[in-house]
C-alpha cells in the first residue's frame, strides 16, 4: 500500500474513549476504513476506572429526562435507536457477566476492563466485513484542517485524510487522565457554538463560614438534595471540604454559583413526626429523637444548631414545627465545586443546535461529527453518560 493509500481513511475518529470506540466498531463493521486516534497510550481510560472499576455501563431507566442540555429533546433520536437493551445484548454476546446494583444501574460482575476489551474486539471484527479499524495511540493531534470536502489531521509528522471527522475527545473533566477541551477548540474553529462547560457530578465545597457541615467530615446519611426544582434522594457524605455522595453529585449538575442547595435531612419521616415523638416519648429530647433516625454526630450537631435542649414535653408545638420545617429544607450555599479535577463529567459542550440529532453531524460542515461527552448533553449519575456515549457513537457510526 502506498503512503497515500495508507493515510487515507473513510473516517478519522479523534478520541478512543467510550463513544469513539463504539463509533469505530460500528463503522468498521459497515466496511469502513477507520483511524481511531488518541493521545493516551491505551484506549478507554475512563471506562477502566468507571463505576469503581466495574463500569456502570448503562441504566435500564434511561429516558430523555435523565439528561441535561440546552435542548433536552436532542437526545431522543440516538437513545431511541440504540437502547440499553442493545448494549446489554452486546455485553452478553461477549459473555460478560453483569448485575443490577440499584436504581437501574448495571455493572460488570468482574472488571470494567472487559468493556474496553469488548469494544476492541468489535473494532477487530471490521476486517471480516471488508473494513478496518486502525488504532493510532499515544498520538498528539497537532492540526486539523478541512479543504475540498476532506479533513486532514496532522499527527506529528504523519498527515491523514478522510471525508468524515468524528470528534470524540470528551470533556475536560479529570485532566490528569488525558481529558481536554480539544473538542470545543475544533467546534469553534468550524464555527459551531459551545455551551459554557461546567464541572458536573462533582463534590460541592463550603466556605469557612459554614461551621455546621464542616465539622461533620466522614458522616453519611440519606437525604433529598434539591437545587431549584430538581431533587435527588440518595446518600450525602460530609467531607472536610464540603459535601459529596451520590445525592450531592447529582444536584451539582444543576447547581450554579450563588445558588442555595436545600437538604431534606429526614426524607423517610412524614410531616408531624416531631409532634408524634412528643406525644409518644414526652421525656425525650430533640437530640435523642434525631439520633433515632440519623448518625449520632449529625443528630448532635443539628440539635445544637436548632437550640432546643429541653424535653419535647416542654417544647411548644410551634417550635417543633419550625424545627421540622428547617430539617426538611436545610439550606446552605456552597462556595464552589471541586472543579474539573474531580468532576465525573462536564455539563455544556458543543451546542446541539449546530448538530443533526440523527447522525451527530454538524449542520453546516458536512462530514464533521461530534459524539459523547463533547456534546452539550450530560446524564445523571448511574450509567446514563455511558449510554449516551454508546448511543451517539452508534448513531455516528451508522453514517460514516
Ligand atoms: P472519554 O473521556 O471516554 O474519551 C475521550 C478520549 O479522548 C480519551 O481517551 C482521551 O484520552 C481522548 N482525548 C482527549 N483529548 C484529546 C486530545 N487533545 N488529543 C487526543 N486524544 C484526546 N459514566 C457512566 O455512565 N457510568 C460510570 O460508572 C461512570 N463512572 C465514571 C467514573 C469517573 C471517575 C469518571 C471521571 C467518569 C465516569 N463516568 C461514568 C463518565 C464517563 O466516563 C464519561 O461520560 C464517558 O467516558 C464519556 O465518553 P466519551 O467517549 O465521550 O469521552
Amino acid at each position: 500500500m502506498s503512503d497515500n493509500a495508507r493515510d487515507t481513511f473513510d473516517a478519522i475518529i479523534l478520541g478512543a474513549g467510550a463513544a469513539g470506540m463504539m463509533a469505530a466498531g460500528v463503522a468498521g463493521q459497515r466496511g469502513r476504513r477507520v483511524l481511531l486516534v488518541d493521545h493516551n497510550r491505551t484506549p478507554g481510560a475512563k471506562i477502566v476506572i468507571s463505576g469503581g472499576g466495574r463500569c456502570n455501563f448503562t441504566n435500564i431507566g434511561t429516558a430523555p429526562d435523565r439528561f441535561l442540555s440546552a435542548n433536552p429533546h436532542f437526545v431522543r433520536s440516538a437513545l431511541g435507536r440504540y437502547t440499553p437493551a442493545d448494549f446489554i445484548g452486546l455485553v452478553e454476546a461477549h459473555g460478560i457477566a453483569w448485575h443490577e446494583k440499584t436504581l437501574g444501574q448495571l455493572f460488570c460482575d468482574g472488571s470494567a476492563r472487559q468493556i474496553v476489551a469488548m469494544l476492541g474486539v468489535e473494532c477487530e471484527k471490521a476486517s471480516a466485513q471488508g473494513g478496518a479499524v486502525e488504532f493510532a495511540l499515544g498520538q498528539p493531534i497537532t492540526d486539523v484542517d478541512h479543504a475540498d470536502g476532506l479533513f486532514r489531521v496532522a499527527l506529528g509528522a504523519r498527515s491523514v485524510i478522510a471525508a468524515h471527522l468524528v470528534v470524540a475527545t470528551g470533556g475536560p473533566s479529570i485532566p490528569k487522565m488525558g481529558a481536554t477541551g480539544f473538542a470545543y477548540e475544533v467546534a469553534r474553529r468550524f464555527g459551531l457554538k459551545v455551551v459554557e462547560p461546567r464541572p458536573a457530578l462533582v463534590p460541592l465545597t463550603l466556605g469557612q463560614d459554614e461551621t455546621l457541615f464542616r465539622t461533620l467530615s466522614g458522616v453519611a446519611t440519606e437525604v433529598v438534595a434539591r437545587a431549584g426544582a430538581t431533587g435527588f434522594r440518595e446518600a450525602a457524605l460530609f467531607t472536610h471540604r464540603g459535601l459529596s455522595g451520590p445525592a450531592i453529585l447529582q444536584v451539582s449538575s444543576y447547581w450554579r454559583h450563588g445558588d442555595a442547595i436545600a437538604l431534606d435531612l429526614l426524607p423517610t419521616l412524614s410531616p408531624g413526626w416531631l409532634r408524634s415523638a412528643k406525644r409518644d416519648h414526652p421525656r425525650t429530647t430533640l437530640r435523642r429523637a434525631l439520633a433515632a433516625h440519623l448518625p449520632d454526630r449529625l443528630a448532635e450537631a443539628l440539635a445544637d444548631r436548632l437550640a432546643l435542649s429541653t424535653e419535647l414535653a416542654n417544647t411548644p408545638d410551634r417550635a417543633l414545627d419550625a424545627a421540622e420545617a428547617q430539617l426538611a429544607a436545610w439550606s446552605f450555599r456552597p462556595n464552589g465545586t471541586e472543579g474539573f479535577a474531580k468532576a465525573e463529567v462536564t455539563v455544556g459542550g458543543v451546542s446541539t443546535a449546530d448538530l443533526n440529532q440523527r447522525d451527530m453531524q454538524a449542520r453546516r460542515v458536512p462530514g464533521l461529527h461530534f459524539i459523547g461527552e463533547a456534546v452539550d448533553l450530560t446524564g445523571w449519575l448511574g450509567g446514563y453518560n455511558f449510554q449516551w456515549a454508546w448511543a451517539s457513537g452508534w448513531a455516528a457510526g451508522q453514517a460514516l
